[in-house]
């Protein structure tokens, strides 16, 4: 009886499987996009279970290898496409109606709930309409101010290694810098995370989003309702952190919005300024300061509201921005002509003392290094893949992508294709003088995206990293020390054997 039981429960269970997948299956087969063997209800369930960030990206590349520009990968129930088709690219990041996020993201929604990041919509047009003043060059004018400040405090505390000899992982290093930087551009406040690494709000922030990231590649951790019975203690200590966040960040809108009122009621209330175009002053406002003064449709954002973009401009501000630095600053280590070239471009740019602050005019003026940021996020794109939710069949020249699939876009490979980048896998930052980038086909190197959800926060970024590389470059000589990256996704390209480099102080002349 029992045997009979389970034997009927299975076959209902094999059918209801096949007629939800049936349209998708078939309209993958007539496209001829194929991918490794997936069984019933399972799909790819089994291989994904040696699935994990640090082998994520090579072992999307052997697919690559064996199934050609696209394959599919069933997770249970869900199909999801990976492609380094540029007709692809462009049909999706070119449409202004495909702007939802790959179920890859949902993990994030408990962080960033319906901020820019994910938010789609007139939501999502109001609030990037919102956002957008944060990053008028008036503002960047200031933010470059918080970057040298911060830069200075990480070129001192990698004063105690830099000895010649020892190898350092920079992404400890670089990311307590950027998250300083991300929060006090974001909020206004020093979270002082480079001097106070165990601070409750930095130990949150960097917890959450391990922990989110880790729910991608975990099974057990993958559905919201499993979740907190698989893995009981990490739930827990991901809704602490979660309220740990949110207090300090409420507080801090909460005590703002108190001087903002006060002032409108004492008269000293002055409206959303970018700085005196006459005098040229700055604007000293943070993200935040300019929400509480932004309205949509006459109504002022909550504090749940501005809570959820300055979550979103910190977390997509952060690890970016530190995976693009300390990515750079490997490779140069291990190439002596480019530094060299660094150096000498810092010199006459910036002038002989190391410590004179920079400003976003001589950021701008560093064009050689710029072309090596270019050529760092060429082999080590910071966002390596990118994701759109297809809710629809879509139609891509002789192929259809069938509706309900995650297509995830990687440029990580794209930029890494000899048919648009000769030599690929050579650090060559001589490829981008004299705006060589212009003859690439459209999508053939977009780090920063492209299309109406591309990264509004790229010249914040390029800013940010010249600012730290200047900094590091004056103060010390990198030398190729330590172990090689093996990349590794955790939303952003990281290393699971760091990035390393060793450091000699420069002889002050
Ligand atoms: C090297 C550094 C960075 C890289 C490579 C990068 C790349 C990206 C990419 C690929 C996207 C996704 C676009 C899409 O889904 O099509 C994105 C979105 C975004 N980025 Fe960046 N980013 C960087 C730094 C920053 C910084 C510093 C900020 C803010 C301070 C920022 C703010 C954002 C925001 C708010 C979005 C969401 C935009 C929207 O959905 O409308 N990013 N970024």
């Amino acid at each position: 009886m029992l045997v009979s039981l389970i034997i009927g429960a299975l076959i209902l269970l094999l059918v209801w499987d096949f007629r939800r997948k049936r349209c998708r299956v078939a309209t993958f087969e007539r496209s001829k996009i194929s991918g490794p063997l997936s069984i019933p209800i399972l799909g790819n369930g089994v291989q994904a279970l040696t699935l994990k960030p640090e082998n994520m990206i090579k072992r999307f590349g052997k697919y690559f290898n064996q199934y050609g520009n696209n394959f599919r990968i069933w997770i249970l129930g869900e199909s999801y496409m990976y492609t380094k088709d540029l007709k692809v690219f462009e049909a999706i990041l070119s449409s202004s109606t495909l702007l939802k996020k790959a179920e890859l993201y949902r993990y994030m929604r408990d962080f960033l709930n319906d901020g820019l990041l994910l938010s789609t919509g007139r939501k999502w047009i109001s609030r990037r309409k919102a956002v957008t003043p944060a990053f008028h060059y008036k503002c960047l004018e200031y933010f470059v101010d918080i970057m040298d400040r911060n830069s200075r405090i990480m070129v001192e505390k990698l004063r105690t290694v830099a000895d010649g000899k020892t190898s350092i992982d920079l992404f400890k290093y670089v990311s307590l810098e950027a998250l300083d930087v991300t929060t006090e551009t974001a909020m206004g406040v020093h979270v002082n995370a480079q001097n106070d690494p165990n601070c409750a709000y930095t130990k949150a922030l960097k917890s959450v989003v391990y922990i989110e990231s880790n729910r991608m590649v975990s099974v057990f951790q993958r559905f919201d309702w499993l979740f907190p019975l698989a893995a009981p203690l990490v739930y827990r200590r991901l809704q602490r952190d979660l309220r740990i966040m949110q207090d300090f960040t409420d507080k801090v809108i909460r005590e703002r919005r108190a001087i903002l009122d006060q002032s409108k009621v004492d008269g000293t209330y002055r409206p959303l300024s970018l700085g005196d175009e006459e005098t040229g002053s700055k604007s000293k406002m943070a993200l935040l300061d300019i929400l509480l003064q932004a309205s949509i449709e006459n109504k002022p954002l909550s504090d749940k509201d501005i809570r959820e973009e300055v979550n979103v401009f910190i977390f997509a501000g952060d690890d970016t921005t530190t995976s693009g630095v300390s990515h750079a600053l490997r490779v140069i280590s291990r190439h002596p002509k480019v530094q060299q070239c660094i150096y000498e471009e810092l010199l006459s740019v910036l002038g002989p003392d190391p410590n004179s602050p920079v400003t976003q005019s001589l950021l701008l003026d560093l064009k050689y290094l710029e072309c090596v940021i270019k050529e760092t996020m060429r082999l080590y794109p910071p966002v390596p893949i990118v994701g759109r939710y297809i809710p629809e069949d879509l139609r891509v020249g002789d192929k259809t992508i069938p509706g309900d699939t995650s297509v995830l876009l990687m440029p990580y490979y794209v930029f890494r294709d000899p048919k648009y980048f000769p030599d690929p896998l050579v650090f060559r930052p001589e490829r981008w003088l004299n705006g060589k980038e212009a003859s690439l086909p459209t999508y053939a190197y977009i780090p920063f995206s492209s299309g109406p959800k591309n990264c509004i926060g790229k010249k914040f970024a390029y800013l940010q990293i010249k600012t730290l590389i200047s900094k590091v470059i004056r103060h010390y000589e990198l030398l190729p020390l330590g172990a090689d990256p093996n990349p590794t996704y955790t939303f952003i390209l990281s290393s699971s054997t760091g990035c390393n480099i060793g450091l000699r102080p420069r002889k002050t002349t």
